[in-house]
């Protein structure tokens, strides 16, 4: 009965403050990594988020529920890297026992993908996204400060054997870095049947080496693309996904997110939970809103309801375009100096999920 007048109480579609859906909702599981990129994590040690305070996976598809009950109906698992929290088809098989969950994804790094994708296919996961920023050993040492290429290469491959379709490949595109690299990624992706997107350098939380002449523009991408391939032909679609896509010549679709010089924001539907129960309404916002006090308090399911109501309701980020609006003036540089995100360790990039 109750459930039936909460029902009648929550708008059909739960918008913000620009008339966006509430949908998309990314589960970061650890803020761990067990890579060291440049462009989100370069710093050897870091603030970690105290182990008492990570949501058990039970507390996490509770939280995912309410949430659910509002609009979500994607949910990506990220981390950190993801892989490295333990038992992780248990929190997908809890997942999967919510009818109102559409889609569940993975962005991993790949290292422990190898051992793990069977199991996280049975246990009911739909699709996988790996990052994979060059195909060249020595540069990938240089990139992540560590030297394994060939495992997150095995665990590309091992995606496919274990039965899932809809890979995708994330590269960061870096200027003067990878950028002779497009042509050879797109080459690849056709091997392993994934869908490659190509994504714009981004000035986030933790990517402290960013600097503007850095970024390679979406523009400047389809040039190197369109010398190698010839006309490449923007693909139409009404979506709020952030990537843009493409099909060469060949029938080859990859992918351009272009979110530094055209940023997404006006159709973002998504936000972020942090493995320790923060939610966070934009990938650039400085406060989040802390779920896990009230959820480890045992408030009802219609108080979370009320809290995650308002806080979309009173979302108005646009964390992309304001950072963007910047450019031409020289208060452009890093987002979040280092002090600052050594203080508040939930500011990073790696601990709101990627
Ligand atoms: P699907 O469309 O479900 O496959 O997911 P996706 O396109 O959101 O892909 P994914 O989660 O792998 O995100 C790809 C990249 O888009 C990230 O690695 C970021 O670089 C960028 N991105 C993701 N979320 C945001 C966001 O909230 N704001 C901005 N500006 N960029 C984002
Ligand atoms: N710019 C763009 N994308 C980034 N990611 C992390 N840091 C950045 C950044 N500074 C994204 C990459 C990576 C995923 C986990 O997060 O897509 O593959
Ligand atoms: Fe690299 Fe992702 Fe780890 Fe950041 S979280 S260091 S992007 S693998």
């Amino acid at each position: 009965m109750r459930e039936a007048l909460m029902a009648q109480q929550i708008p059909l579609t739960v918008v913000d403050r620009w008339n966006r859906p509430l949908r998309a909702l990314r589960l970061s599981v650890t803020d761990r990594c067990n890579l060291r990129c440049q462009y989100c994590m370069p710093e050897e040690d870091y603030t970690w988020l105290p182990r008492q305070t990570l949501l058990t996976f039970e507390e996490m598809a509770r939280l995912t529920d309410v949430f659910t009950q509002l609009g979500v109906d994607k949910v990506r698992i990220t981390g950190g890297e993801p892989l490295l929290r333990k038992d992780l088809p248990i929190l997908i098989r809890l997942l999967r026992q919510n009818p109102r969950i559409q889609d569940i994804a993975l962005t991993t790094n790949g290292v422990l993908l190898a051992d793990q994708a069977a199991d996280l296919y049975r246990a009911g996961l739909h699709r996988v996204t790996v990052s994979l920023d060059t195909l060249r050993p020595d540069r990938f040492k240089a990139l992540t400060k560590r030297e394994m290429l060939d495992r997150v290469l095995e665990g590309i491959r091992a995606v496919g054997a274990a039965g899932f379709t809809g890979l995708k490949i994330d590269t960061v595109v870096i200027r003067g870095f990878n950028d002779d690299e497009l042509v050879d990624l797109v080459e690849y992706g056709k091997q392993v049947s994934g869908e490659v997107r190509f994504i714009e350098y981004m000035d986030v939380g933790g990517a402290t080496e960013w600097a503007p002449e850095k970024v390679l523009s979406r523009t400047a991408m389809l040039q190197i693309l369109s010398e190698q391939y010839g006309s490449i032909e923007p693909i139409v679609e009404n979506s709020s996904a952030p990537a843009q896509r493409f099909r060469l010549p060949d029938g080859t679709i990859f992918g351009i997110i272009a979110s530094t010089t055209t940023p997404f924001c006006a159709t973002c539907d998504r936000s972020r939970l942090t493995a320790d129960g923060m939610w966070y309404l934009c990938l650039y916002a400085r406060q989040g809103i802390d779920l896990r006090e009230p959820l480890r308090a045992g408030v009802e399911t219609e108080t979370l309801q009320s809290l995650i109501l308002a806080g979309w309701n009173n979302r108005r980020d646009r964390g992309a375009e304001e950072r963007k609006a910047l450019e031409h003036r020289s208060t452009r540089g890093q987002f979040i100096a280092i002090e600052q995100l050594r203080e508040d360790p939930h500011l990073e990039m790696h601990a709101r999920g990627g």
